[in-house]
């Protein structure tokens, strides 16, 4: 296998080396075999460049790795991280340090006789500093470890606190929390297991991603973030607007003109009367009818109504300001025009467009980048800020694109079941509650089911089980149908459902000779449903124009997608794989707002 360009070998070198990669040939029409190969030519990977010296302090993954850290037996190292949890005893304790970096982090053993009396009370003490979530600095020899649980630990000599964490508040406590209570802390809830295993898991899953597209000579590039079109064409975007800049801040100026003149009027007459009412009790003191007392309170009452019609009038003079209008066409439109970008424009919902572009001049592309989608849905597999990853092949059919998705995701599973093992152990255990491991590794190594979407429908219109959604050829395949496929139809398989009616697919999917489906597919996986989606791309420049006004898009703002069609066009295809119901996929973790560490969904944008 060849070595791994330098975009790859700054961030995770050590991965790279001894894993498997996915071989994806082109143009066998089934081709999901695992097996080993050296990379290819387009991206030159075949010289590591060692290009800095640049070394940061090893971290406990790093210490622990290939043996757990027993070839560091003897040596002093020096550790920084945050407490899990301190148990001090009679004349030592055990901490349980964690740096992020793996799952079991490492124990500190402090003894007592061997620690100066400053160090044994900061750990030990009535007011331990070193407590749940306070974050320390560790040297101490690496030993054996007596105890069954670990292989090595490590006997402090000198240990100091970085940042303390008051445990009285801390709302981290060793006790399961659950992942709901978890997300109201997402600025705390890296530091738990699920959470930090999860962002583990992402990390190696988006380098394996990038591993695999480079190893079959894919270009990475970037596609925008803001767009004027609308690519599924399903009217499901954040708009991107500059006219409403500068609103809200007149239109409080105005609220405050809005002060009606008859309150400032009565407040007025308030005063009046309690600066009456002042100089006759000051009259009755001076007459013995009065105190010191009764003077003050009646003073206090009138210094509060004259600040209180200061406030009434600094707003009623203020100067009048109209609300700021939206520019408006004649037709009583926005005229958008005038608008940041001259145009309506939106977050995009994915870069496919952009990527054919690109795949129409440098050949096989990929892109990988959040998304976006205005679509209202409180499930655990949507959210509204989401990371895509799409390749688009040039010269390629829906077989290439099939061979492709089924390579790629075989891939990611082989180097988590490689590198995230610890992690898989503790998803299985906590999360998902079954043979996940044994569950990656059969995907792995079975050829993915593929059927025709009519095919899919037969096989839910002839379950046996009862669906929430009732299904007849022409209608989408629910999620609950997805899964009934993929679970129990194919027993735990991915499926690739292929040649969808071509009404309830997007514009730019290629018409299929029969005139009635186009050439699309959707990877169906167990417990997910939906996991990719793609199709090869309509070429044909006469049929996507009577397709882009039978649909009713504006053909001049496609003018460019057209024209594409009409200089050197290619049979292309493409998908584009949801990145966080992989990662969901992979770890077993139920809701998607659990596998990005700031999820995006309706009325939550917080952190
Ligand atoms: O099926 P979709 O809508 O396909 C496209 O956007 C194509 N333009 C891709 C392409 O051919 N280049 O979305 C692709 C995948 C889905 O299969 C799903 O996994 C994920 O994106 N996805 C979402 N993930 C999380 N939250 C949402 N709201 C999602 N919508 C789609
Ligand atoms: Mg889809």
């Amino acid at each position: 296998m060849g070595g791994v360009s330098p975009l790859l070998s700054s961030s995770c070198s050590s991965s790279l080396t001894s894993s498997h990669v996915v071989t994806m040939m082109r143009r066998s029409v089934k081709n999901t075999r695992l097996s080993t190969t050296s990379s290819s030519a387009a991206c030159d990977n075949s010289s590591t460049t060692q290009t800095t010296t640049y070394k940061r302090r090893d971290r406990l993954a790093q210490i622990k790795a290939n043996d757990h850290g027993k070839s560091k037996v003897g040596a002093t190292l020096e550790l920084k991280g945050w407490v899990r949890s301190n148990r001090a005893q009679k004349d030592r304790a055990f901490i349980d340090l964690n740096d992020g970096s793996d799952m079991s982090g490492m124990q500190m053993v402090v003894l007592q006789e061997h620690v100066g009396e400053n160090v044994w009370e900061l750990v030990a003490g009535a007011t331990s500093e070193v407590s749940t979530g306070a974050s320390i600095r560790v040297k101490g020899k690496v030993v054996e470890s007596p105890g069954g649980k670990q292989s090595v630990e490590v006997l402090v000599d000198e240990l100091e606190i970085i940042g303390k964490a008051d445990p009285a508040t801390y709302p981290l406590q060793k006790k399961r929390h659950t992942l709901e209570y978890l997300r109201g802390i997402a600025h705390l809830r890296p530091r738990t297991n699920t959470i930090a295993a999860v962002s583990r898991v992402r990390n190696q899953l988006a380098f394996a991603t990038h591993q695999f597209f480079q190893q079959n000579g894919f270009l990475y590039v970037n596609t925008p973030i803001i767009t004027a079109s609308d690519c599924e064409g399903a009217g499901e975007q954040f708009q991107v607007t500059c006219l409403l800049n500068g609103l809200e801040e007149e239109g409080s100026a105005g609220a405050a003109a809005s002060v009606a003149p008859q309150d400032v009027e009565k407040v007025e007459q308030k005063v009046k009367s309690q600066g009456d009412i002042v100089k006759k009790t000051k009259a009755d003191k001076g007459e013995g009818n009065a105190t010191k007392e009764d003077v003050d309170r009646e003073v206090k009452k009138l210094l509060e109504l004259k600040e209180e019609l200061t406030e009434l009038q600094s707003g009623s003079n203020s100067p009048q300001t109209s609300v700021k209008e939206l520019p408006k066409l004649k037709s009583g439109g926005v005229d958008y025009e005038q608008d940041f970008f001259a145009k309506r424009s939106y977050l995009t919902v994915s870069g496919q467009l952009n990527g054919e572009i690109m795949a129409s001049a440098v050949n096989d592309i990929y892109t990988f980048g959040p998304t976006f989608r205005a679509e209202n849905s409180n499930t655990s597999r949507h959210l509204a800020e989401f990371w895509m990853v799409e390749p688009e092949l040039a010269f390629a059919d829906l077989n290439d694109d099939m061979d492709c998705a089924e390579a790629y995701l075989k891939h990611c599973i082989t180097h988590v079941l490689k590198h995230c093992d610890e992690d898989l152990q503790f998803f299985e255990k906590n999360i998902s509650k079954d043979n996940l491991r044994e569950r990656l590794q059969n995907v792995v190594d079975q050829d993915f089911a593929r059927i025709t979407y009519t095919e899919a429908v037969e096989h839910v219109l002839s379950a046996k089980k009862k669906f929430e959604f009732p299904i007849q050829w022409g209608s989408d395949l629910q999620s609950e149908h997805e899964r009934y496929i993929s679970e129990e139809v194919y027993k735990d398989r991915p499926v690739i459902v292929h040649d969808y009616p071509k009404d309830i697919k997007a514009f730019y999917m290629r018409a299929n000779d029969d005139g009635k489906t186009v050439a699309a597919m959707d990877v169906l996986v167990p417990k997910v449903g939906e996991l990719m989606g793609g199709s090869q791309r309509e070429e044909r420049l006469d049929v996507l124009e009577k397709k882009i006004e039978e649909v009713g898009l504006e053909k001049e703002s496609y003018w460019w997608y057209l024209e594409l069609r009409k200089y050197g066009s290619v049979p292309h295809s493409g998908f584009g794989l949801g990145f966080e119901r992989l990662v969901q996929y992979v770890t077993g973790v139920e809701n998607i707002r659990d596998v990005i560490a700031f999820p995006r969904y309706p009325g939550s944008a917080d952190f």
